[in-house]
């Protein structure tokens, strides 16, 4: 479960590309098959090819490179082999699934109603309605397996508190809360501040949580974990800030998911609301907040989140 520490001047594809391969290999061996012997496997492997499907060959990771990188700024002594690596692997890819759930949710037809994900038919298309559902609800479940391990590989301390920080994150006061407001603004004129509540939460709150939940690896001190926190609101919402962007800028084969929905579907956007030029000059905005906040972490290792927040608000798709 080791990586490698690379020397020389920071290059963010060569980090990035080191990480996305343990987490993509941990991805495909944590979701599948692990029934009771006895059980008629039919059913339930047919709602594993479901989750499968949902989660490997396609996304961003985005979310567990900052737990990674979040993880590998609040380690006390950098190192390959830290015994805490396979916590901040486990939390990265639990995000992951609770992500991975709710794009498979929001692309329902009671949801967004959309067809295409990650560049192919969307789970509901692929396998139909109900086993969308139980896919996303598993998924969900498997987040909070991996999170408590029977090994001691986590201490019981540091898995009660990522249990905590992303169940928070994922509900009412999260993920689901702010689709529960995004669902309910469609045809409404949102004022700015009720939109980036809605942002904060639906998007914002999962990003930021990445970043706690890699720093609940390490060892931060008080006045790192603030200085975070502050990073991973500001990431966060200008993620959703950048997304609504690219809804309007970007086209279906690049974002490999539907571009001009948002408006299709009369959602109120930060392109609805400020226009396009005053969207794009808000995520520069919260990117030198977010830049800001690392520089007075009193942390030295922050070279990957500085260079994900730089990618979150200049990406193409
Ligand atoms: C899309 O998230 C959904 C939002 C929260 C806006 P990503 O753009 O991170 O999707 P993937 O994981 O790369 O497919
Ligand atoms: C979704 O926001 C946020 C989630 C919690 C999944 P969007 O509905 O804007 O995401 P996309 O554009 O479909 O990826
Ligand atoms: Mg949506
Ligand atoms: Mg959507
Ligand atoms: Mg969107």
């Amino acid at each position: 479960m080791g990586y490698r520490v690379i020397a020389g001047p920071f290059d963010l594809g060569a980090w990035s590309a080191a990480h996305l391969e343990r987490v993509e290999q941990a991805l495909s061996q944590w979701v599948t098959t692990d029934m009771p012997t006895g059980v008629d496997h039919g059913a339930p492997a047919a709602l594993v090819a479901a989750m499968r499907y949902a989660v490997l060959d396609g996304g961003k990771r985005l979310r567990p490179l900052l737990v990674m990188a979040a993880f590998e700024a609040t380690q006390a002594q950098p190192s390959e082999d830290a015994p805490t690596a396979e916590a901040a692997l486990r939390a990265a890819c639990a995000v992951e699934l609770i992500h991975a759930y709710s794009l498979v949710h929001d692309d329902m037809p009671c949801m967004d109603n959309d067809v295409l994900r990650r560049g192919k038919p969307t789970v509901h298309v692929q396998f139909g309605e109900a086993s969308a559902l139980l896919a996303g609800d598993a998924l969900q479940a498997l987040a909070f397996e991996l999170l408590t391990p029977e090994s001691d590989v986590i201490s019981e301390r540091s898995q009660a508190r990522l249990c905590r920080q992303l169940a928070r994150a994922a509900g009412s006061a999260g993920m689901a809360g702010g689709q529960a407001i995004d669902l309910a603004s469609v045809g409404h004129a949102l004022s700015e501040h009720q939109l980036r509540e809605m942002h904060r939460l639906k998007t914002g709150a999962l990003l930021q949580a990445s970043v706690m939940m890699g720093a609940t690896c390490g060892q931060p001190t008080p006045a790192a974990l603030d200085a975070l926190a502050v990073y991973g609101a500001a990431v966060g919402l200008a993620f959703q800030v950048v997304d609504d962007i690219l809804d309007v800028t970007a086209d279906s084969a690049t974002l490999g998911k539907t571009a001009g929905k948002d408006a299709d579907q009369d959602k109120p956007t930060y392109v609805s609301i400020l226009g396009l030029e005053r969207s794009a000059a808000y995520a520069q905005e919260l990117l030198a907040q977010a830049l800001g906040a690392l520089r007075s972490s009193g942390l030295s290792q922050t070279q990957a989140l500085a260079g994900l927040a730089k990618m979150v608000v200049n990406r193409s798709s």
